[in-house]
């Protein structure tokens, strides 16, 4: 049956017209109305594992907005906690874990087949989801990135150089790879059991990949998605998988062929019209509003995002912010920029 839903559409490598559209935190703090279901939830980690709840807040920005995409709501750090991690969060701050820097802690991490005792709930949202949502909407799964997730793992909290894991990639490299591989085969299979419950699209968020300098962002970004990627080809062959190494600035060139992603999702740190050049001549791309502009609106958010349409209008494109929107952000430069998109 040919395919309907725009963003598979554009996965699969078809040039559409006017692309399709979601954003990067569309269930966040900048809707009153998420705000209202996570004081009900009690608190963010609660909310995301209920899965009633977790599901209404991945509705709610369908419901206002009709975006072509929902994503599933929870976070990159239920995978370390699955792994046996101590994890919560600081309000005003953002997220703390117990650490893990020696052999002896990495051993003491639960088997890959224990995580889904924690991550049965995020299979759950799923499954509502895929029931719920409307016959157009893509449900997107997803999980960080090996990388990303070990600087949290070994800091314990967010870094901004990730210094502790540079430090510890060069002072205990068997420990390091150890805490990559351990994460590579968790991530797997977290995305296989969100695709057995009705995903139909994963991204791996590579958060930090920006910071890793030769070798390294081959060795730690790139490998472990390849790997992750391949597995999740040979179990779910057409699922699509969006790679996100943000930060990567001219790495970007390359990374379909060498992740095996269909889609490669660009920070705005590249203009669009050398990602156009340079990336999406070897497949889909996904990106790249600035999400100041969710703040700050205006003709500005207006020009930018009729510049970044026309730039990668000559091949399958996603339209999505850069990064996350903020909780700053205005409502109304959401639809703005949806309007502006779908040109009306
Ligand atoms: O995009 C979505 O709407 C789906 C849900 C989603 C969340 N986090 C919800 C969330 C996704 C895909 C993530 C990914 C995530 N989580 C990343 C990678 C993407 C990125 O932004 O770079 C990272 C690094 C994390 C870890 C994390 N979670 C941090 C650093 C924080 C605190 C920052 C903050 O804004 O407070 C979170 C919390 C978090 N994850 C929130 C949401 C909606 C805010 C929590 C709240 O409601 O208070």
């Amino acid at each position: 049956m040919a395919q309907q839903k725009t963003i598979l559409r554009a996965l699969a490598g078809e040039t559409l017209p006017t692309p399709p559209i979601w954003m990067m935190r569309q269930a966040g703090r900048y809707l009153p109305e998420y705000k209202a279901t996570r004081a009900q939830a009690g608190d963010f980690l609660s909310l995301c594992y209920n899965p009633e709840l977790a599901a209404e807040v991945t509705l709610q920005p369908i419901r206002r907005y009709g975006f072509d995409a929902a994503i599933l709501f929870a976070d990159i750090l239920l995978l370390p906690q699955a792994l046996g991690a101590d994890l919560w969060f600081v309000t005003g701050e953002g997220p703390r874990l117990s650490t893990i820097t020696s052999a002896d802690e990495l051993a003491k991490l639960k088997p890959t087949e224990a995580i889904h005792d924690t991550l049965n709930p995020v299979y759950e949202t799923v499954k509502i989801l895929s029931r719920e949502l409307p016959d157009e909407t893509t449900l997107i799964g997803f999980a960080g990135a090996p990388w990303t997730v070990a600087t949290y793992m070994i800091a314990g909290q967010g870094t901004p150089d990730q210094g502790p894991a540079h430090a510890l990639k060069s002072e205990n490299r068997p420990v390091f790879d150890g805490i990559i591989n351990r994460l590579t085969e968790g991530t797997i299979a977290y995305l296989s059991k969100q695709i057995d419950a009705g995903a139909e699209c994963v991204k791996l968020f590579d958060s930090w990949a920006g910071s890793l300098q030769g070798d390294d962002f081959t060795n730690y970004s790139i490998k472990p998605m390849q790997r992750i990627i391949a597995a999740l080809k040979e179990k779910h062959p057409g699922v699509p998988v969006i790679a996100f190494p943000r930060g990567a600035g001219t790495k970007y060139v390359g990374v379909h062929a060498a992740t095996g992603a269909d889609c490669v999702a660009v920070d705005d740190g590249v203009d669009a019209a050398w990602v156009a050049q340079n990336v999406q001549n070897d497949g889909c791309v996904q990106g790249n509003l600035k999400s100041s502009h969710m703040v700050t609106g205006g003709d500005a958010l207006v020009s930018e995002t009729r510049r970044i349409c026309d730039a990668l209008s000559g091949g399958p494109h996603i339209f999505n912010l850069g990064h996350g929107i903020t909780p700053d952000a205005n409502p109304e430069n959401v639809q703005l920029m949806i309007d502006t998109v779908r040109g009306s």
